[in-house]
């Protein structure tokens, strides 16, 4: 997109009242006709920005665009360089290319739609334009590949700070889904390039539901979903929220590499749905297939979830968590189905 558009839907985005032409044109350098043919110009392109008489633009679409980031973010590590995209095939696959050709750590790509969005245990992931977030991120540790789950709850945790400060009841299910009221409202797929004892890259992706599609959720999702504005009750931005999610990352990365796993895993208990419940966790990505019941017990070192099964403790690595002693979650299946 043309720079001076791109920093009038910065201007704008990042204003809750109209901008007037005046302010625009001065914070520009341009003349108010000139910013009047830009905002003609993105309207053309499908953007909503209202005029409001005497009192000036207000934009209606909820665009991003990495301008819009600028003086957002306190981060240490993660968003020096962020790449918004209208589409890609998935974020997660855009930026393990970026990482192979050499990218550095903290780069972030969002985009508005995923022709092949994935989730966990090889299900696809509906994002749905501005409906919805996609974002991506990249990070290369200095830890080994057993380690590596260990990012996914770190970003389960720092999802559910940033969501908890417009949906106070959002919690997590293990491994990191994250529900508000037995819903899913946001999932993580973290993926890796590694070697035996080194790690190269690790993308860490979000997918999160910011409200719900004018035209309802797509026929294909059967399973429990819910949306950031409905629960919260108030308007969200997708930039708003980005950056809190972003920061929230930043600083729990930057506090994992101080302190180690340690402060994360208890974070991660205190926020997860089910610590001390009884729970079914299913193998694999087979809701037919076996499952083991228990009480919650422990999240260990490696991520694994720790379930006591009459007198002994059982290890549960992989696969998916059903909550069952408690009404309000039941059948919050965790993911879109392909
Ligand atoms: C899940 O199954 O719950 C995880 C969903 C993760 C979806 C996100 S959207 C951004 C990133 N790109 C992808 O293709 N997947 C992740």
């Amino acid at each position: 997109m043309n720079a001076n558009r791109e920093a009038i839907l910065a201007h704008l985005g990042n204003s809750t009242i109209p901008v007037s032409g005046h302010a625009l044109a001065e914070k520009m350098g341009l003349s108010r006709t000139g910013i009047w043919k830009h905002i003609q110009a993105l309207r053309k392109q499908g953007i909503d920005i209202e005029s409001h008489a005497g009192r000036g633009y207000q934009l209606k679409s909820d665009v991003l665009n990495t301008s819009m980031f600028a003086g957002r973010l306190k981060t240490q590590r993660i968003g020096s360089h962020i790449v918004v995209l209208d589409e890609t095939d998935s974020t997660n696959r855009e930026v393990m290319r970026q990482a192979e050709s050499g990218a550095d750590e903290g780069l972030i790509v969002i985009a508005d739609f995923q022709t092949q969005g994935r989730g966990r245990l090889g299900r696809s992931w509906h994002t749905a334009g501005h409906d919805s977030l996609a974002i991506s991120i990249l990070l290369r540790p200095n830890i080994s590949p057993e380690q590596v789950p260990q990012l996914s709850l770190l970003t389960a945790v720092a999802l559910q700070r940033a969501l908890a400060l417009h949906a106070p009841e959002t919690r997590i299910k293990w491994p990191n889904d994250l529900l508000l009221h037995g819903a899913k409202i946001a999932g993580i797929l973290t993926e890796m390039r590694a070697e035996p004892g080194q790690v190269h890259a690790v993308v860490l992706g979000i997918g999160l539901n910011v409200q719900k599609p004018a035209n309802g959720w797509p026929k294909e999702i059967t399973q429990k979903v819910t949306d950031l504005c409905s629960s919260s009750g108030k308007h969200v931005s997708r930039l708003t929220i980005a950056s809190e999610i972003i920061q929230a990352i930043d600083d729990y990365y930057d506090m994992y590499i101080k302190h180690g796993f340690a402060p994360v895993r208890k974070l991660w208990w205190d926020a997860h749905a089910a610590s001390g419940q009884l729970v079914r966790a299913h193998h694999g990505n087979d809701r037919d297939g076996g499952y083991v019941e228990g009480i919650a017990e422990a999240l260990d070192e490696d991520g694994a979830l720790l379930l006591r099964v009459g007198d002994k403790l059982q290890r549960f690595i992989a696969g998916d968590l059903e909550l069952i002693d408690n009404a309000s979650m039941d059948h919050a299946s965790t993911d879109q189905p392909a």
